[in-house]
């Protein structure tokens, strides 16, 4: 399996797939994890620099931007759909307790419309997975960050095959039937979870593209209860 793209073609239909879970987001996403999804977005927070300029990659409808209130934020997705909700609920939150704006911009991982050394940090959450190029992306993300910059990634990534296949099996099972009742069909978009998961490399993969990549300090860990792991690494 390849596991440093899923394809474009696959993209472009895992692309609308993604717009239509947008007015379920957030309520299958506390679902599937139990509610873990809010603890590890802390995690994530809590590896980024205080001060400087962030990039989300991949912010989708806003879920982590929103946490992020008084930072230098600029967030990006190729979906325009998903940044029109984004925006107001990121921005409306940051107006009303008095800090500035964040930046919503369109486009793709692999080809970050932004200058050289321009960000402090990047982060990714439940999007890497869903890269069409992961190498690439994963090269931009280092081009655009400054010397000593840091990345930070989320995904549910497998440690081996047996976890791989408790993986695939919760969210077939648990993920798909809950999705299949809330969105009252058979053919629902949250099928896509499980192709990119079954795509997607273990952990140990990662660790070793974002080496490649050029990145230093390269570390991995397995987050509680063991459906997602966080990559971290400096330029
Ligand atoms: C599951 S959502 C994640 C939303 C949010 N980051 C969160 O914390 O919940 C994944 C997002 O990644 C975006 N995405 C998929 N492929 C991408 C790519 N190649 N470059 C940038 N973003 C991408 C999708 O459009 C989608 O909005």
């Amino acid at each position: 399996m390849d596991h440093t793209s899923i394809g474009e073609g696959d993209w472009e239909t895992l692309q609308s797939n993604l717009e239509a879970t947008i007015p379920v987001y957030d309520r299958i996403n506390r679902f599937a994890t139990f509610g873990q999804d809010q603890r590890w977005r802390k995690m994530v927070q809590q590896r980024l620099p205080e001060q400087g300029k962030i990039l989300e990659i991949g912010c989708g409808p806003g879920s982590f931007a929103e946490n992020l209130e008084g930072r230098d934020l600029t967030c990006l997705d190729p979906i325009p759909a998903m940044l029109s909700v984004a925006e107001p609920r990121v921005n409306e939150k940051r107006l009303s307790k008095g800090y500035s704006k964040a930046m919503f911009v369109e486009g793709t991982a692999e080809s970050l419309p932004f200058d050289d050394c321009s960000f402090d940090a990047v982060c990714t959450l439940f999007s890497f997975r869903d890269w069409y190029d992961k190498p690439k992306g994963l090269s931009e993300a280092l081009r655009i960050l400054k010397p000593g910059g840091k990345i930070v990634i989320v995904d549910p990534a497998k440690i081996n095959r047996f976890h791989g296949w408790l993986g695939y099996l919760y969210m077939r099972v648990w993920v798909g039937s809950y999705a299949r009742i809330i969105c009252k069909q058979k053919e629902h978009p949250w099928k896509w979870l499980t192709k990119t998961y079954v795509h997607f490399g273990t952990t140990k993969h990662y660790v070793e593209m974002i080496k490649g990549t050029g990145f230093k300090n390269v570390k991995s860990k397995l987050i509680f209860p063991g459906m997602a792991t966080i990559w971290e690494g400096t330029k």
